[in-house]
């Protein structure tokens, strides 16, 4: 039986018609949400993401300003950028699209943005508080994945989820929200990764796989069971004479074969994507509404 698809669109679409109304809630008491975002280099994937960050603040009457630094712009430049952001209650958010080039430290930039501004939940002391239970922003690509699962009818709760990938953006905070006593969460958690023997013994078992890997289509139909659910966070660009582009975009699943044993399947694109951008709005009104500003 084919797959049920889960609409990354519909359910952001719905999601953010939700904090458009807190928004005009917010005004209504003088506090107007504002994202502060840092871009350094023209990478075309990072100014592609940014710009879709930029519209999302727009469609949701978030103030937004995107500050562009050239590719070889200091270490210091970033960081007085952030350091004017802190302090000015117009930012409620603040991000730095990641990756940085090569002589500007990530985890100094990280931790100089201010916990309480930290949009992305990438600083230090959110991933604390993240592992401890404790209330931070959620990263916002797998707080998008927990979102898809419990909007689509699929909660986590009691469900053994397989994450396969460990990034510290996304394999990791997943883990660490999908394992929490909570709503929407409350599941075991296997995480594999490059260093697993036998990926397959681990997926096959799974109620539920998410495929953060960033390998295209590495994860294939027997790697997983009958009716298993299935959220694909890869982004992976493929070369495509066919394209104007002349490159398409794939996920780490190879959809056509597991979508025909999934129960449940997000698409790429069309599924994590969408999903991401509106949970960093979300971060961005919470921060405002606690923030007071
Ligand atoms: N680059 C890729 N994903 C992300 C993200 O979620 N946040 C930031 N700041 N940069 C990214």
């Amino acid at each position: 039986m084919a797959a049920e698809v889960i609409s990354g669109k519909q359910v952001a679409a719905e999601i953010r018609e939700e904090l458009k109304k807190k928004v005009e809630e917010l005004k209504q008491k003088g506090i107007t949400p504002g994202l502060g975002v840092v871009l350094v280099g023209e990478d075309p994937a990072s100014v592609s993401y940014v710009t879709s960050k930029a519209k999302g603040c727009e469609e949701i009457g978030l103030f937004e300003e995107t500050v562009r630094l050239p590719e070889d712009a200091p270490e210091e430049d970033v960081l007085k950028e952030i350091d004017r952001m802190n302090n000015d209650p117009k930012y409620s958010g603040i991000l730095v699209q990641l990756p940085l080039p090569d002589h500007i430290s990530v985890e100094k930039v990280i931790s100089y943005i201010s916990p309480a501004k930290d949009v992305d939940g990438f600083h230090p002391v959110n991933q604390g508080r993240l592992l401890r239970g404790e209330p931070c922003p959620l990263p916002c690509t797998p707080h998008g994945v927990q979102q898809l699962l419990v909007r689509s009818g699929n909660d986590p709760s009691g469900k053994h989820v397989v994450v396969m990938g460990r990034s510290n953006i996304v394999g990791k905070p997943l883990a660490a929200i999908l394992m929490q006593k909570a709503k929407g969460a409350n599941a075991v958690v296997t995480v594999v990764h490059t260093g697993a023997k036998d990926i397959p013994y681990f997926t096959k078992q799974a109620d539920i796989v998410v495929a953060a890997m960033g390998k295209p289509q590495a994860l294939t139909a027997d790697m997983i069971t009958e009716g298993a659910v299935v959220v694909d966070v890869g982004v992976n660009r493929i070369p495509d004479s066919s394209k104007k582009s002349g490159f398409r975009l794939v996920g780490d699943v190879d959809y056509d074969s597991v979508a025909e044993k999934a129960s449940f399947i997000t698409p790429v694109p069309g599924g994590v994507g969408p999903m991401t951008v509106t949970m960093l709005l979300y971060n961005t009104v919470e921060a405002a509404e606690s923030l007071g500003t």
